[in-house]
């Protein structure tokens, strides 16, 4: 089933809305920093790079056909401060299956926004979007990104040792997910008695 959300979303907290070209030096004093880019695919980037990721991500906004994404920026709603971005990918579209992502800016980390903004992509997945299941995967160092998971109720499903390389290394990962009456649990406790 296509997804085209109406947009902004909102959270108690936070308003996650399409991407625009005024986002660029918002994304870039996150997206140039080593820290932030420990453990993801991109290594840290220049000004231009983040123009041009900008660029891609106005685009992101709905999921019409298998690996299509959605990247959204996320704003504390009070000040209008761009904090972050979430993602959802459509991985298989027999299986219905997804994939969520998270990069947030270290100045706005350890207050829970994470877990909001994924909350409400995990929402959009499993509601409107019809997934079945729904993953995330991280490097097994990556503590904050893991914790997170499973602060979302995601279980872990695989540890793949040295499956891959990652930055000139041997890949260590985690593979957490979560499946539709899993999530319908959690936000319907009453209806599991
Ligand atoms: C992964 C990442 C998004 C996690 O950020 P985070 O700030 O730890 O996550 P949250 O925003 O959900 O905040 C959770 C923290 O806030 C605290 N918190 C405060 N108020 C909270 C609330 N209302 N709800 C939930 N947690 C709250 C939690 O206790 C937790 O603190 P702890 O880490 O000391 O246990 C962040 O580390 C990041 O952007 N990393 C760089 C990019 C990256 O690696 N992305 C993932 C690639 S796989």
């Amino acid at each position: 089933m296509a997804l085209y959300p109406t947009y902004p979303l909102q959270t108690e907290r936070l308003t996650l809305r399409p991407f625009t070209r005024g986002d660029v030096d918002a994304v870039f004093a996150y997206r140039r920093l080593d820290d932030v880019a420990l453990y993801l695919f991109d290594v840290a980037l220049s000004r231009e790079e983040c123009a041009l990721a900008v660029q891609q991500r106005i685009a992101q906004v709905a999921l019409e056909a298998e690996g299509d994404k959605i990247i959204l920026a996320v704003e504390l709603t009070e000040t209008g401060a761009l904090i972050g971005e979430v993602s959802l990918i459509w991985r298989s579209v027999d299986a219905r299956q997804g994939e969520i992502g998270w990069i947030f800016n270290p100045t706005y980390h350890g207050h829970g926004y994470a877990t909001e903004a994924s909350n409400a992509i995990l929402d959009l997945g499993f509601g409107p979007g019809d997934m079945h299941r729904i993953a995330a995967r991280c490097d097994v160092r990556n503590d904050s990104s893991w914790r997170l998971m499973e602060r979302l109720g995601m279980r872990r499903e695989a540890h793949f040792r040295e499956h891959a390389i990652f930055k000139s290394a041997w890949d260590e990962e985690f593979v957490y997910a979560l499946l539709w009456q899993e999530w319908h649990a959690m936000r319907h406790p009453e209806s599991s008695d």
